[in-house]
Order: structure tokens, then C-alpha cells, then sequence
């Protein structure tokens, strides 16, 4: 019998076709995704990637609460119109500590992958207090009221605030995903927050924990520490993390 008789076979059992189509599509979705689980290096580590500092964390939260995510994605493709307008295109490494990752495919505004550095504080402060007042054809809602809501002692507490004291217990959850929080980091969570959001504080705690190139700054130009300066320290970190005059992608793996 000819091997095209043998597959008339099959052709003609609609139950032996089954049971031969799905042990192959099994074969094939094991050989791809087994070696995933024996590869450690499956994800690149990069010089530079930390997790977050917790005031970045804190605006990372009101960054979800908000649902910036529905209108702005965080990842750019490795196509040239893509790299052109946004950099460098993103690693795998750059997503790691975030739970859940913000990569998403709408983008009623740009991509937000490395807007960290593009604009000035005060800048972000125009934009977010009013967008329309920088980009006179946006669509971006009005989100002035960020600036109002306090975070840290002063702040009175409504629900849904990520304040000081709040934010070690997020940054014990991650810890719990895999996002390397030591025992310090989380002990001095409170005292980070508040002072990374002024530049009069002692940080050099801070700057120990997470590193010399944390940004430091009353972010919303504003007494006390608010929505808008965790959003905004989220926002100036975002995409600058990893090195990439120095970076070159590990061809061996
Ligand atoms: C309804 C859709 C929408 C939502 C929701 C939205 N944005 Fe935007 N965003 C836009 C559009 C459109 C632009 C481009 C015009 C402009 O700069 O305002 C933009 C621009 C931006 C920019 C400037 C990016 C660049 O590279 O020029 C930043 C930063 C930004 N948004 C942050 C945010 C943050 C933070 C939130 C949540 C608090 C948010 N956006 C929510 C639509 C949205």
C-alpha cells in the first residue's frame, strides 16, 4: 500500500483523524514549549534593570487605576518606523518586574515604553493637569485632580490612595510574584516613598537600595507628596533603565 493510500485511511475515519491531528499538534506544542522551562536564561538580564522604587510603584498603581494602559501601550516593536519614533525597541528584561506587564496593542496616544526623559516635569504637570493646553488636539482626558489627592502623612486618607504606609505591603505582594524586594527595601518602604519626592530629604538610602540614578525631585513642584509626583516619578523612569549607548544584544542565545 502506497503512503497516500494509507492516508486515505485517515481521510476517511473522521475519529482516527482526530486522534492522529491532535497527538501531532501536541508533538508540536511540546517541542516549542518544554525547552522554556529548562531555559534560564530565556529572558536576557540586562545591566540596570532594579525593580521599582516605591513612589514609582505607588504611581505605577494609579497608572492602572486610571486605565492609561486602554489608551497607551509599553512596547515597541522591532520595526523601523516603531524605533525611529520611539527608541530603542524593548527588551523582554525591561518588562520583568512588572505585574501584570503593560505591553498592550491600542494606542489612541503614543507608546510610553521610553517617554521617561522626553519632558519636564512641569511638563507632565501641564499635561496631565490639562491636556489640551500643550497639545491643543488631544483626546487625553484631564486627570488635574492627581495633584490633589496626598499620599503621605499630611494627605487625608480616602479609599482607593496608595499611601506610604500602604505601599510596603504592595511591594511585599511583588515580592511574592518573584520581584526581588529584599527585607530593607521593604522595612524602609515608607521613609523611600516620602523621600524621593523631596529633594531636601535624606535619600541616600534610597539612592543605596535602588541605585545612583534614581530620580530625586519634588516631581509636581508642590509641598507634600501626591498622586501626581508618584505618577509622574512612574513616568520619568519609564524606558531608562537599561543602558543602551552601552548595550548590545547577546547574539549566542
Ligand atoms: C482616551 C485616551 C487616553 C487616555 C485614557 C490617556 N491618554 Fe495619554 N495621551 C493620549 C493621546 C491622544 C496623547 C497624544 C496627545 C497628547 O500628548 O496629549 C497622549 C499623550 C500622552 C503622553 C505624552 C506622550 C508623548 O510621547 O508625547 C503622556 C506622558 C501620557 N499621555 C500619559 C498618560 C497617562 C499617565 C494617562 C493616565 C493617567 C493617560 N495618558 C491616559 C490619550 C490618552
Amino acid at each position: 500500500m502506497s503512503i497516500l493510500k494509507k492516508h486515505a485511511i485517515l481521510e476517511k475515519n473522521v475519529t482516527l483523524l482526530a486522534i492522529f491531528a491532535f497527538l501531532v499538534v501536541t508533538i508540536g506544542g511540546l517541542v516549542q514549549i518544554v525547552p522554556l522551562f529548562y531555559l534560564e536564561n530565556t529572558i536576557e538580564d540586562v545591566d540596570g534593570m532594579r525593580p521599582y522604587t516605591p513612589l514609582e510603584l505607588a504611581g505605577r498603581e494609579v497608572y492602572l487605576r486610571e486605565g492609561c494602559y486602554v489608551c497607551h501601550s509599553q512596547m515597541i516593536r522591532p520595526m523601523r518606523d516603531e524605533v525611529e519614533r520611539y527608541g530603542h525597541y524593548s527588551l523582554a528584561v525591561e518588562s520583568k518586574y512588572d505585574h501584570p506587564f503593560q505591553w498592550g496593542s491600542k494606542r489612541t496616544g503614543p507608546d510610553l515604553a521610553r517617554v521617561g526623559g522626553r519632558y519636564s516635569d512641569d511638563w507632565h504637570v501641564d499635561h496631565l493637569r490639562d491636556p489640551q493646553s500643550v497639545v491643543p488636539e488631544s483626546v487625553m482626558p484631564k486627570y488635574s485632580y492627581l495633584e490633589q489627592r496626598m499620599l503621605d502623612a499630611g494627605g487625608t486618607l480616602q479609599s482607593g490612595h496608595i499611601t506610604a504606609d500602604r505601599i510596603g505591603d504592595i511591594m511585599f505582594t511583588n515580592s511574592l510574584v518573584g520581584v526581588p524586594y529584599s527585607d530593607e527595601m521593604l522595612e524602609m518602604a515608607a521613609a523611600d516613598f516620602t523621600a524621593q519626592a523631596d529633594p531636601d530629604s535624606d535619600y541616600d538610602g534610597l539612592l543605596e537600595r535602588y541605585g545612583e540614578n534614581v530620580n530625586v525631585r519634588n516631581f509636581d513642584g508642590q509641598p507634600g507628596v501626591s498622586e501626581a509626583d508618584a505618577l509622574i516619578a512612574y513616568l520619568q523612569m519609564l524606558g531608562t533603565l537599561v543602558d543602551f549607548s552601552t548595550f548590545t544584544p547577546d547574539a549566542s542565545r
